[in-house]
């Protein structure tokens, strides 16, 4: 399957670290998509959502401590972005659980996970990297 969600030079946050986040979590939601589209065993499918789902908190939490080691202004309001994105993982975890991979779900990863990603890294998690590059 053709790689579906790229970083890309202008995405960069001006920090290696989570710029390195960013991208591993990419290629980890192109392999989730990849295993939901292949894979007939329901068991690996689970293990690539949870294995994702420990990634994903890992990032939301060094990077909440990022922007408040910088104190960024917004990082309530960025917190809450998370906080809903936690929430909506949690149902697509558990939709996972009660129908299986279906053919809703794979679009769902698309949309939700993937979009979703490339839509936060590019817009919202630039802003405080504007933010620390006109402060510091
Ligand atoms: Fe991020
Ligand atoms: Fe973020």
């Amino acid at each position: 399957m053709e790689i579906k969600f790229m970083w890309a030079p202008n995405m960069s946050v001006n920090d290696e670290i989570i710029d390195a986040q960013h991208k591993e979590l990419l290629n980890q939601i192109n392999t989730l998509l990849d295993v939901v589209f292949n894979e007939k065993d329901i068991s690996i499918i689970k293990e690539t959502v949870d294995f994702l789902e420990k990634y994903i908190h890992g990032h939301l939490e060094y990077e909440e401590e990022y922007m408040e080691r910088h104190l960024y202004p917004e990082l309530s309001h960025h917190k809450e972005i998370h906080d809903k994105f936690n929430q909506r993982y949690t149902e697509f975890k558990k939709s996972l659980e009660i129908s299986g991979p279906t053919k809703e779900m794979f679009s769902e990863v698309e949309t939700f996970l993937g979009n979703w990603w490339i839509h936060h890294i590019g817009h919202e998690d630039r802003k405080y990297a504007e933010f620390i590059k006109e402060n510091e």
